[in-house]
């Protein structure tokens, strides 16, 4: 498995897993969970941004205290499942830009189709932080990061909640500079390219859709 993934195992983060694989979990549940699990991998995946000071008065006295430095973080959503993840990461940091990229994947081919894409300006500044619940065939994430990088982002990184060893490798292979995050590394890929024991289609978990 490639340097570039690693894999959140905080217990928190595995028991709402847990309840998110549950089937019966209903869609404001899974939703909810979502959210407290983007925290969650929010803290690691965000351990390292820079930090500068500005001098704060406390009650007792004046300090010089870390705050963070400059705007320019963008968390970009993979339509329509990343939404789930970005509304966390927000939470940490409201002031970061979003952009969306909106990719389908044809479900004869399983290859990423993209039918939207809206970035902030200056990518090639920012430190892009990708989300997607799921990487499955890896296809959107690649496809995305593909076009994160003609847009000029230079330093990405990737977030999900389940990977599957075939995402993983494969995205390795197209974008080794690219490290992951993830929740949990699944047993592989199913037929349809669904990953196992997984959670479903997450899109339709988190929206009640089928
Ligand atoms: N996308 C999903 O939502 N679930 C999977 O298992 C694979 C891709």
């Amino acid at each position: 498995m490639s340097d570039n993934l690693v894999i959140i195992d905080h217990p928190l983060v595995q028991h709402k897993l847990s309840l998110m694989r549950e089937k019966s979990t209903p869609s404001a549940t899974f939703r909810q969970l979502l959210r407290e699990i983007s925290h969650l991998l929010g803290y690691e995946v965000l351990h390292d941004l820079p930090l500068t000071t500005k001098t704060i008065e406390t009650p007792l006295q004046k300090m010089e205290a870390p705050v963070l430095k400059g705007k320019k973080l963008v968390f970009v959503s993979i339509l329509r499942a990343g939404n789930g993840l970005l509304d966390g990461l927000l939470d940490l940091v409201p002031s970061a830009r979003v952009g969306h990229v909106g990719l389908y994947r044809d479900p004869k081919t399983l290859q990423a189709v993209e039918y939207y894409l809206k970035l902030p300006v200056n990518m090639e500044e920012r430190t892009c932080v990708v989300v997607d619940p799921m990487l499955a065939t890896s296809n959107s994430a690649s496809a995305a990061l593909t076009r994160l990088k003609q847009a000029g982002a230079r330093n990405i990184r990737m977030v999900c909640l389940l990977a599957a060893p075939e995402g993983v490798e494969a995205l390795y292979k197209a974008h080794p500079d690219v490290k992951v995050y993830t929740g949990a590394l699944d047993e592989r890929l199913n037929e349809h390219g669904y990953i196992v024991p997984g959670l479903g289609d997450a899109g339709d978990r988190m929206f009640g859709t089928k």
